[in-house]
């Protein structure tokens, strides 16, 4: 039996499916390349290029290969643009979801891991922030996250579909092979390194009058091996019977911008300039998870918990591959 895993070429889609194939799975991956790269998938899974949307590819995936359960990672995700063009989003986000979950159901793959997102929470009431906080997006990709967790909700309810929904803090770091390669690139760790290489002449610091202890704002990064893992045991919890869950994906540990800069600078040894702007609209202060739901339930445990660890993986994947993937 496979694994349909969406977005596949994607930056957390591909070292997912990496270790799924580690792991002994098999693996089908559907993918539009609209920010993937058809490099980050071996040549050897069976690949698909298309969108989520396209009825007729899916059914013919699932009539190719004997598909148990589907990890959707395909998205939209830059929470600026959502803002200024949500129909974007809810055409992608949700109404292409709604069709892909849909034909799952359809035929009998009621097994479903769902990227969701901290965004979903909006302006935290309270650190760290653990399942139960309300949930207040404050952007329309938020919004699409939790659309669909509350489809989710009524399908297990209606259909008997099974899902974990992981609500992901920031994904970042690289394995030796895969890293991060969006264009255009909007999250923090990426810029500071194209700044330490030079490829940049600076990176923005949005906000230094936060009520942090240095002014910058404070995000809870994990590395996208410990995020992978994740996915793994969320599989496996699934397969053994598991009730549907949300569950935080984070380490419970919050950086500043400037701490983030400052290690950045000790790992690569290069001086790193930075400017500060003004806030951008709807960035909260500090997102900080309480991950002991995911320890509890899916047993998991961070293996690169430390901030340097996470931006050394990243650096030593940038000086690898100075150009990203250069493919499409
Ligand atoms: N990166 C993060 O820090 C983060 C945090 C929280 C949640 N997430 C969520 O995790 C998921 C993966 O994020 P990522 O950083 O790997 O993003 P990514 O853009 O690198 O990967 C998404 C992939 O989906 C593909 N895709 C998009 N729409 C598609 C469609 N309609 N049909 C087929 N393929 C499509 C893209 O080409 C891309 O390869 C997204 O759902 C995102 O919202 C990411």
């Amino acid at each position: 039996m496979a694994i349909l895993v969406t977005g596949g070429a994607g930056y957390i889609g591909s070292v997912t499916v990496e270790d799924l194939r580690l792991g002994g799975e098999d693996v089908v991956v559907v993918d539009n390349l609209v920010y993937g790269h058809r490099s980050a998938v071996d040549e050897s899974v069976p690949f698909y290029k298309g969108d989520i949307g396209d009825h007729a590819l899916i059914e013919r995936i699932l009539d190719e290969h004997k598909v148990a359960a589907c990890m959707h990672f395909s998205a939209y995700a830059y929470v600026g643009e959502s803002v200024d063009d949500p129909a974007k989003y809810w055409e992608n986000n949700v109404y292409q979801t709604i069709g892909l979950l849909g034909v799952l159901l359809d035929r009998g793959v009621r097994r479903f891991v769902f990227s969701s997102t901290c965004a979903s929470y909006g302006e935290p009431q309270y650190v760290p922030i653990d399942e139960n906080h309300t949930q207040s997006p404050t952007n329309p990709y938020g919004w699409s996250k939790f659309i669909i967790e509350r489809i989710l909700e009524s399908y297990d309810n209606a259909y008997d579909l099974k899902f974990v929904a992981l609500r992901y803090f920031n994904a970042a770091g690289a394995t030796e092979r895969l890293g991060e390669d969006h264009e255009p690139e909007t999250h923090l760790i990426p810029l500071v390194l194209q700044a330490a290489s030079g490829e940049r002449d600076h990176v923005s610091i949005f906000g230094n009058d936060y009520p942090t202890p240095d002014g910058t704002a404070i995000r809870d990064y994990i590395h996208i091996s410990d995020l992978s893992r994740a996915h793994l045991l969320a599989l496996d919890y699934l397969k053994n019977g598991g009730a549907s869950e949300f569950i935080n994906l984070g380490n419970g540990d919050g950086y500043s911008v400037k701490e983030v800069i400052e290690t950045a600078c000790r790992v690569t040894g290069k001086e790193i300039v930075s400017q500060n702007v003004p806030r951008r609209e709807g960035d909260p202060s500090k997102l900080v998870a309480d991950a002991r739901k995911a320890r509890e339930v899916l047993g998991w445990n961070p293996g690169f918990p430390k901030l340097e660890q996470i931006i050394e993986s990243a650096w030593r994947w940038h000086q690898s591959r100075p150009d990203g993937f250069c493919d499409e």
